[in-house]
């Protein structure tokens, strides 16, 4: 790809109740680009040049929640799983749209060897998509997230956490330790180190103190020996102690914790999750 190429290309988008800037560069058709407006329908995720041909694609489309098997539903939140290889269209329409948002990712133009784990809310008038993260169905380096995508308009609500908390629980049914494809954008980085923080801490408040490990947080929270040694470096929660080492809390690092619980972020229930690897 030249470096003309990659300048961004489009302007808003529109989808469903929102209209949003895009941020980066998308390979959609060049018909496509330098307009105004891209219209996207919501469901199918379908693009058009223009608000009348929009119009008359909304009255057929008769989609109103994402494809694929719900494999997770509590209160108005569902997550369906998604085969690229069977939803070739939908998958390559999704890849377009997230490349709006992702810089350094290249996209993956071949949808076929990525699960899709799409989250999305559900109202009278359907079940509206807010992100999702893709999924190697073979990650050689044990990857449990690809790419992951919180649409513009959802984002700074939790749902990002949501995103991460629900592809740890999917590592925790394969009974593997995961970690995310590298590199992470900045947000994205943000994103998980906020999870794995906010994460080791609720457990390290669950257990007697000065009593856990990093080799326990990992297996019950199926976070990586390397992520989560990390964070409890960054966090100084390993204290040198009689030659060996225990990791506790600290004042600073409670202090944080508390200001983000009182926010009261929305978490996953792992007993609505209804899924077996796929094999
Ligand atoms: N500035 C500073 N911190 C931010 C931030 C921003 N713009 N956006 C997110 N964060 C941090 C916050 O610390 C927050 O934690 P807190 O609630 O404890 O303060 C944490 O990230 C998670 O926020 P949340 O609201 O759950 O995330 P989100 O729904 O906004 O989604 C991403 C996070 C990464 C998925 C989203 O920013 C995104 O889609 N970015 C574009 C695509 C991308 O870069 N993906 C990752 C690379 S593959
Ligand atoms: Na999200």
């Amino acid at each position: 790809i030249s470096e003309i190429a990659r300048v961004k290309n489009l302007n808003r988008i529109q989808m469903g109740k929102h209209e949003v800037e895009a941020w980066y560069f998308s390979p959609y058709p060049k018909e496509y680009a330098h307009l105004p407006v891209l219209y996207i329908c919501e469901f199918c995720l379908a693009f058009f040049p223009s608000h009348m041909m929009f119009s008359r694609h909304r009255q057929r489309c008769t989609m109103l929640h994402p494809p694929g098997n719900e494999i997770y539903r509590h209160e108005d939140i569902s997550f369906y799983e998604i085969d690229g290889k069977r939803q070739l269209t939908w998958c390559r329409n999704l890849s377009l749209l997230s490349k709006c948002f992702l810089d350094h990712k290249t996209l993956y133009y071949d949808v076929t060897p990525f699960m899709y784990y799409v989250m999305a809310k559900r109202d009278s008038a359907g079940c509206h998509t807010i992100g999702y993260f893709s999924k190697e169905k073979e990650s050689a380096e044990n990857y449990n997230v690809a790419c992951i995508l919180t649409l513009p308009q959802h984002q700074r609500h939790g749902y990002g956490k949501l995103l991460i908390e629900f592809s740890y629980e999917l590592s925790k049914k394969e009974c593997k330790l995961g970690s995310p494809e590298k590199p992470l954008s900045d947000l994205g980085l943000l994103g998980y180190r906020a999870y794995w923080a906010e994460t080791i801490i609720d457990l390290l408040l669950s257990v007697p103190e000065g009593e856990s490990s990093i080799d326990e947080i990992a297996q019950k929270t199926a976070i990586t020996h390397a992520d989560v040694m990390n964070t409890c470096t960054t966090l100084q929660l390993i204290k040198h102690y009689k030659g060996g080492h225990v990791i506790c809390l600290n004042n600073q690092v409670m202090e944080k914790y508390n200001k983000t619980k009182a926010k009261k972020r929305r978490r996953i229930h792992p007993e609505f999750l209804k899924w077996k690897p796929p094999v």
